[in-house]
């Protein structure tokens, strides 16, 4: 079979879209050409895949390879794209079956010796998956807890592209074996488990508590009062009075985040690539407290291709705190700051 088709994930922004990945072998001079609008990490894919398909003891077919991306106009950024288009050419090659393939998407990045590495943004990608009627999701197996957090999918917790290759010709795994991760998990279940510290009453995660605060009853219960109802809240005062150390407890006053909410914040950090290690669901308030130095761009996010959200989003549905540290800002006309003499 000449021609074979796989599906992976296009990230933009953290809205995820279907992306169709397309092997095709013909007689011709040797070459790998990759189309369909790909970055420079990915056209490096390029490279990254003979080499992981040569160390994986399959053999690389040395015919003219064209792999095309689908939807073309839609960019493709980054090397998550890797496993789809490694499969994509061994099922043209005709060295995998390729009756699983559809309704099958695939995102991970290849090592040159074929194991499959984490990419950031699997959680978004994984419920695009979803959306888009995939049933089956092979991922690497350090992204599967991500991936596991939308229900509906199956998940496959990929090693290596020869288990993956060993998955789908329904043989065993000559290396580390795939986990698989049935559908129907109850994310409410998981969502009860990781709230747990959450709970009324438990001492929040970073070890602060509102109650080491000695008196300031009036700023006290402004805080108490813009935790609940969502408000934006200003302290001003004196150097000393605890208005730093009041701000930093406001997350621990923060109700835990509802299951949708706490798949939004999940999700952004995933794309951030700042999802704590082994706990793939957010589901206390986030706390960000950017220096005060912080550029416009560390502040409201940017990124050139890959977008890098920024301390606002990443405080979504918990708490920015900007402090005015510096002696710069409380006192302006006594900095001997090099802009200032400038001016
Ligand atoms: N009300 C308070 N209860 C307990 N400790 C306090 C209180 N106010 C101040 N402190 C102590 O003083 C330290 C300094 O307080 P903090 O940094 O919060 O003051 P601040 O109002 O932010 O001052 P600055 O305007 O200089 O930033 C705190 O780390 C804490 O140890
Ligand atoms: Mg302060």
């Amino acid at each position: 079979m000449p021609l074979a088709r796989t599906h992976s994930i296009a990230l933009v922004g953290v809205q995820g879209h279907l992306v169709e990945v397309e092997a095709d072998i013909e007689n011709g001079m040797v070459a790998l050409l990759l189309v369909g609008l790909p970055d420079t990490a990915l056209r490096e894919a390029r490279d990254r895949i003979r080499s992981a398909i040569v160390n994986s003891q399959e053999t690389w077919p040395s015919r003219r390879i064209t792999v095309g991306l689908s939807p073309a106009s839609l960019p493709k950024r980054g090397s998550g794209f890797d496993l789809a288009i490694a499969i994509a050419i061994l099922a043209a090659a005709g060295a995998v079956p390729s009756a699983d393939l559809p309704g099958m998407a695939m995102i991970g990045e290849l090592g040159l010796d074929g194991r499959v590495h984490p990419v950031p943004g699997v959680l978004p990608a994984a419920a695009a998956a979803a959306a888009a009627g995939v049933s089956v999701l092979a991922v690497a197996a350090d992204n599967a807890a991500e991936a596991a957090l939308v229900p509906d999918l199956r998940v496959l917790a990929t090693p290596s592209l020869s288990a993956m290759t060993a998955w789908l010709r329904g043989a065993d795994s000559p290396g580390p074996a795939m986990t698989v991760l049935e559908p129907g998990r109850d994310l409410e279940s998981l969502f009860a488990v990781t709230t747990t510290r959450a709970r009324p009453g438990s001492r929040h995660q970073s070890g602060r508590d509102l109650a080491d605060l000695v008196g300031q009853p009036v700023a006290r219960k402004a805080a108490e009062i813009c935790a609940a109802g969502g408000h934006h809240l200003m302290l001003l005062g004196p150097p000393g009075v605890g208005k730093t150390m009041l701000a930093e407890r406001i997350p621990t006053v923060l109700p835990p985040l509802e299951p949708a909410a706490a798949l939004e914040v999940s999700a952004i950090h995933s794309v951030a690539g700042t999802l704590p290690p082994g706990c793939p669901l957010i589901a206390e308030a986030p706390f960000c407290a950017p220096h005060h130095t912080a550029t416009r761009a560390a502040i409201v996010g940017g990124g050139s291709g890959v977008v890098r959200p920024g301390a606002a989003s990443l405080a979504h549905h918990g708490c920015l705190f900007l402090d005015d540290t510096s002696d710069e800002c409380k006192h302006p006309r006594a900095t001997s700051a090099p802009w200032r003499r400038l001016t």
